[in-house]
């Protein structure tokens, strides 16, 4: 069992219990909606962001790139703490992840 705080990007912060499910589904037995879409790691819909502690994929993250793995985004679908941890969640963490022709990426 893990303590997970979900922390958005507009300064709300919450703590949930994360048992083994995923966080995505932790998020939502403690009331909390985060973005999803496939649920199955496909489409990134639910990027999240660890920022403390680590967590596992359950399943392989075909949605993100090794580099963005390497950054510490995850997929919250198919993620499950390993330990007690923090993870930015919601839809702007998803959107660090679009190419942006303009900047070069
Ligand atoms: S909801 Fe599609 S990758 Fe998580």
């Amino acid at each position: 069992m893990a303590t997970v705080r979900l922390v958005w990007r507009d300064g709300r912060e919450a703590t949930v219990t994360a048992t083994d499910e995923t966080l995505l589904e932790a998020a939502e037995h403690a009331d909390f909606s985060l973005p999803f879409g496939c649920r199955t790691g496909a489409c990134a819909t639910c990027t999240g962001r660890l920022l403390d502690g680590d967590s596992t994929h359950v399943r392989q993250p075909r949605a993100l790139k090794q580099r963005h793995r390497d950054d510490g985004y995850v997929l919250l679908c198919i993620a499950r703490a390993k330990n007690d941890s923090a993870v930015e969640v919601g839809v702007d963490v998803h959107n660090d992840l679009l190419e942006n022709p303009r900047k070069g990426h």
